[in-house]
């Protein structure tokens, strides 16, 4: 069961919501809705469900009502038709008290504004969510010291809001929401204040904290990059209307319509896209034996190249050409483990971006392996020229350019 799930969810804002309700039900878009009432469609017909464990984003632009989205999971807004499950329970059923308990424990959330409380140090506003929630003196200032070094702010416990930078300040806001113990975070454009190179940093700070802390995140972006860079999924709204999910390798590479392609169209895809998203299956293993029978190996696996293991783990990449070319020159006496190239490797969620250089370079294709050593898949050059060759076979936007797609 996912743990957060919004069912058909619709938002009409305006003076007869059920009204509005009833004209999007007929057919009105949210201009002629606008136009011809005066109500606003913030959501419409919205399925999502969040898996715990996740960063999930929603991107969109301006007004596409990510903000809105968000303020439905922790009921700040209630919505004019559909469900809000939490751990498969209605959130629109809770009483008061439940929700507030609910908002408490469950959920925190993290502005662009940082929210901080300008009269309190670090340490009091880190400290504010135990406050809350009625822990002890003694328990809150221990945690919040925790939370505050966890975030790199050590040394600034007794300093105030206005005397840290814009990203300090957004690790005091992430640190308070951390500290509360929540499980799930809500991050509504958390860095779209900062500057580019702190942004960036903070991004990296997200990602390493949720692998140790195994939160769930939901956060929301109009920044494509932000959001490819973050997300294990991805949700595009547009004008209230979820275009496509997917990972983001799912998003570049098959944008589900012209909206969604037109937007990943300039994407550095050596950037966003993972080692992954080009690796196919080591066809070959070998061990070290003799020439002929690797070669034998190689022919009768149909593999043109193969992965070369040692006793104690990856020894290299040889090709069925270059065992071939040592057979002839010099007979068997070369070992296949001093024919192996020993390339670099690489795990699945490396940047494409850094395998480039040594793709190019070893001539070989080169291994992927997963944390234990193991080979998982092995990248070639080809495949990584022809990922980031491909960005003009997407479907392209009414009226832009058409190129034909290549043959695949
Ligand atoms: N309280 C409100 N009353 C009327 N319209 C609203 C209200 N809140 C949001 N909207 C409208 O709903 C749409 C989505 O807004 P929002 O969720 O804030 O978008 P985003 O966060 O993506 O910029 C916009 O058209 C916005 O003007
Ligand atoms: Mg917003």
């Amino acid at each position: 069961m996912a743990l957060i799930e919004l069912r058909r969810v619709t938002k009409i804002f305006g003076r007869a919501p059920q009204e509005g309700l009833a004209r999007v039900r007929a057919g009105a878009t949210k201009e002629r809705l606008l136009a011809e009432t005066g109500m606003v469609l913030g959501l419409h017909d919205v399925n999502l469900s969040i898996e715990a464990g996740e960063i999930f984003v929603v991107m969109g632009l301006s007004g596409s009502g990510k903000s809105t989205l968000i303020r439905h999971l922790n009921r700040l807004i209630d919505p004019t038709d559909g469900e809000v499950l939490v751990d498969g329970e209605d959130v629109l059923k809770l009483s008061t008290r439940a929700l507030e308990a609910f908002r408490r424990r469950r959920m925190s959330m993290v502005f662009q504004r940082f929210g901080l409380m300008p009269h309190r140090t670090v340490l009091r506003n880190v400290a504010y969510g135990l406050e809350v929630r009625g822990e002890g003196a003694r328990e809150r200032e221990q945690a919040a010291r925790a939370w505050v070094e966890r975030v790199g702010l050590a040394g600034y416990e007794a300093s105030y809001p206005h005397q840290l930078s814009g990203g300090m300040q957004q690790r005091v806001g992430l640190a308070r929401a951390l500290a509360t113990g929540a499980d799930i975070l809500l991050m509504d454009e958390p860095f779209s204040a900062l500057d580019p190179l702190i942004r960036s940093q903070m991004q990296d700070q997200l990602i390493a904290l949720q692998a140790q802390l195994n939160r769930t995140v939901v956060f929301i972006t109009h920044d494509l990059d932000e959001a490819l860079r973050l997300g294990t999924r991805i949700a595009i709204l547009k004008d209230g209307v979820v275009a496509q999910v997917g990972t983001p390798a799912e998003i570049l590479l098959a944008p589900a319509d012209d909206y969604v392609a037109a937007f990943v169209r300039d994407v550095n895809r050596a950037r966003a896209l993972t080692v992954e998203a080009v690796m196919r299956p080591p066809l070959c293993r070998l061990t070290d034996e003799t020439l002929e029978r690797a070669l034998a190996e190689m022919r009768r696996q149909g593999a043109d190249e193969a992965v070369v293991m040692a006793p104690e783990g990856y020894r290299g990449v040889v090709t069925a050409a270059k065992v071939e070319a040592a057979l002839h020159a010099n007979g068997a006496r070369a070992s296949l483990a001093e024919l192996a190239v020993r390339t670099p490797t690489f795990t699945a969620n490396t940047p494409i971006e850094r395998v480039v250089p040594a793709a190019l370079q070893a001539g070989v294709p080169l291994p992927v392996v997963d944390a234990a050593g193991n080979v998982q898949g092995l990248v070639t050059p080809e495949a990584v020229g022809k990922m980031l060759a491909e960005r003009d076979g997407e479907p392209t936007p009414a009226g832009t350019e058409t190129r034909p797609r290549d043959a695949a």
